[in-house]
């Protein structure tokens, strides 16, 4: 699944600077930063919407969609995006909601641009999975959930779309358990389904919540509260005898089957809230949200090596927790993007903050950079879909958008201080699908280049060659998904005015040749490299694509001394 080749790290040096503020605890309590995640279809779009509008970061619900008469929402809003009706970049939202500062990292959906979801994950300190209540687990789904996991992060589910006929809230809790291995715990418990969807029972304050119906699709849900204990009351507002009656046997039966709640293997990833509701309708959405800016995780430390110069030695690479209240500024790059604003034509790199105080016009070092170079964070932005607005400050949780003029790429870390700081890089996935690209007209090559040059530093593409080519040769694409071709297709039309023409190759698979050159020529002068390609990668590294699995996973066998590996080591 993974790969990447990283960037070879560059020789760094320490500058020492003076000590840095470290962030008030106030304001890093009060963040809550997450991802969705979803299999396209289930609400995510419809979902973030809302919690915008609860939010107050929106007026009207579908406000924006029905400006662009399109599906289209402040959140997605690349060309392509707006006229397929996918999100392609995963971009970043952030508001105030009742004394929270929310920063909603938003995923593309689509199975071609998981790469972004996943990077998008390494910046979120919770996830929350929204499915379909109709469908349940679907491939998506399920993709992103692996990776939730590996990051260890807190997952909230929740189901939606419960005004339309679901399955049965035991059989969503079954899914989850046997195909994740997870326990879930109903927060909220849903009274009926489809046109008998009467709301919700909160079992954390044992308070039932019935809407009001009609809820106009727009606006916020009219709610009504009744203890449940409230019986009579209870059962006169239901209306529906058999809904009443299996809401007192749910209450028992679960009581009586679901441990209390344990936050700490929530936080450890083990035990999802559940939830249920309907994000169209707003049916349960504000309570969500309630209750997950208190259950949900505050930014949290993670894992780093730092170039530890307290023994004078100057060059051991240690490794670290860099927890929030660290007094230094770290950060890490974890998306670039080109021409966020075809007006001004610059280029964006996304930091998310881990310690310390970003302030206006500071000066950072750069993992990868060399010489102790120091580079001037003069005018950092706050992003919100495609706006944006300057920022003085930002506290660990934060997503901040610098200018990049090309140096920094995704996994980088930024930081001040006199150690030297570097969070692992963030892995990418192996590519399946390559092509020739060309610019069909000559005059266009000069345009098309830059364009081609700027999308790769983006980093979701990676350009190979035919070895020795020093860039003269024909240029080949390797991606996750055909649609991100497409997407490069898309942009340099778009924000670059040339064509480009595309010619798929029926590659499936890339493997790095770790052994180097040397073994690539042994293994071919032996002939055991017939029907596969030989090529190289940004960093003159072999590179073999296969048509197939097995003919990959046979070589591995047989040539060892190539070092066959799904990412460059
Ligand atoms: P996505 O971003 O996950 O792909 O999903 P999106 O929000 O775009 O929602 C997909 C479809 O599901 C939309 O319908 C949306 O209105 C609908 N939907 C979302 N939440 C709910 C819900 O709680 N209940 C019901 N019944 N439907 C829901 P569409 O027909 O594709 O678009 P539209 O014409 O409604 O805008």
């Amino acid at each position: 699944l993974l790969l990447g080749p990283p960037p070879p790290p560059l020789e760094s040096r320490e500058i020492p600077t003076p000590a840095a503020a470290a962030a008030p605890t106030e304001e890093i309590d009060r963040r809550r930063n997450l991802a969705i995640i979803s299999h396209p279809d289930s609400g995510k779009t419809t979902m973030t919407e809302k919690l915008l509008l609860y939010g107050g970061a929106l007026q009207q619900a579908g406000a924006v969609r029905q400006k662009a008469e399109q599906r289209s929402t402040q959140s997605d809003f690349m060309e392509m995006e707006r006229e397929r009706g996918i999100s392609i970049s995963s971009t970043v939202m952030n508001f105030d909601y009742e004394g929270y500062r929310l920063n909603i990292l938003d995923t593309p959906g689509h199975q071609d641009f998981s790469e972004d979801t996943y990077r998008a994950l390494a910046a979120a300190d919770n996830a929350i999975m929204l499915l379909d209540a109709a469908k349940g687990l679907e491939p998506q789904t399920r993709k992103l959930f692996e990776v939730c996991r590996l990051r260890g992060l807190p997952l909230f589910t929740f189901c939606n779309k419960m005004d339309r006929p679901a399955l049965s809230p035991y059989e969503l809790m079954d899914q989850i358990q046997e195909e994740f291995n997870l326990e879930s715990f109903p927060v909220l418990w849903p009274i009926g389904d489809g046109d008998r969807f009467k709301g919700v029972l909160d079992r954390m304050e044992d308070v039932v919540h019935l809407y009001q119906k009609p809820v106009k699709r727009g606006g916020k849900a009219e709610v009504v509260l009744i203890p449940f204990n409230d019986t009579a009351k209870l059962r006169e507002l239901i209306n529906d005898e058999e809904l009443y009656n299996k809401l007192i046997e749910d209450h028992e039966l679960l009581n009586e089957l679901i441990e209390p709640l344990d936050m700490d293997r929530v936080l450890d990833g083990e035990l999802t809230p559940l939830f249920f509701g309907s994000a169209m309708t707003n049916f349960g959405v504000q309570l969500f949200l309630d209750k997950f800016l208190d259950m949900g995780t505050k930014p949290t430390s993670r894992d780093a090596f730092t170039k530890d110069t307290t023994d004078g030695s100057g060059n051991d690479d240690d490794t670290n927790i860099v927890s929030p209240q660290f007094q230094e500024f770290t950060g890490f790059v974890f998306k670039t993007q080109a021409n966020l604003d075809p007006k001004h034509r610059d280029r964006l790199a996304y930091v998310r903050v881990v310690s310390g105080v970003y302030e206006k016009g500071m000066k950072v070092g750069h993992s990868r950079s060399k010489a102790g170079k120091k580079y001037n964070l003069a005018q950092a932005q706050a992003l919100f879909g495609s706006d944006r607005s300057s920022i003085d400050v930002a506290y660990p949780g934060d997503v901040i958008g610098i200018n990049n003029p090309g140096m920094f790429g995704i996994g980088d870390t930024l930081f001040t201080g006199a150690d030297r700081v570097a969070f692992p890089g963030i892995p990418s996935f192996s590519p399946e699908k390559f092509c020739y690209i060309r610019s069909p007209n000559p005059s266009d090559y000069k345009s098309f280049r830059k364009g081609i040059d700027q999308l790769l530093q983006e980093g979701a593409i990676q350009a190979l060659r035919q070895r020795n080519d020093d860039g003269g040769g024909p240029l080949m694409l390797a991606a996750v998904g055909e649609l991100q071709f497409e997407v490069v297709q898309a942009r340099l039309k778009n924000e670059y005015k040339v064509e480009a023409l595309m010619e798929p190759l029926g590659y499936t698979l890339a493997r790095w040749a770790d052994g180097g050159w040397d073994a690539v020529d042994k293994a071919d002068a032996d002939g055991k490299l017939f029907g596969i390609m030989i090529v190289q990668d940004r960093w003159a590294r072999p590179v073999l694509l296969f048509r197939n699995d097995w003919k990959a996973s046979s070589l591995t066998e047989d040539e060892k001394d190539l070092q066959l590996s799904p990412w460059s080591q």
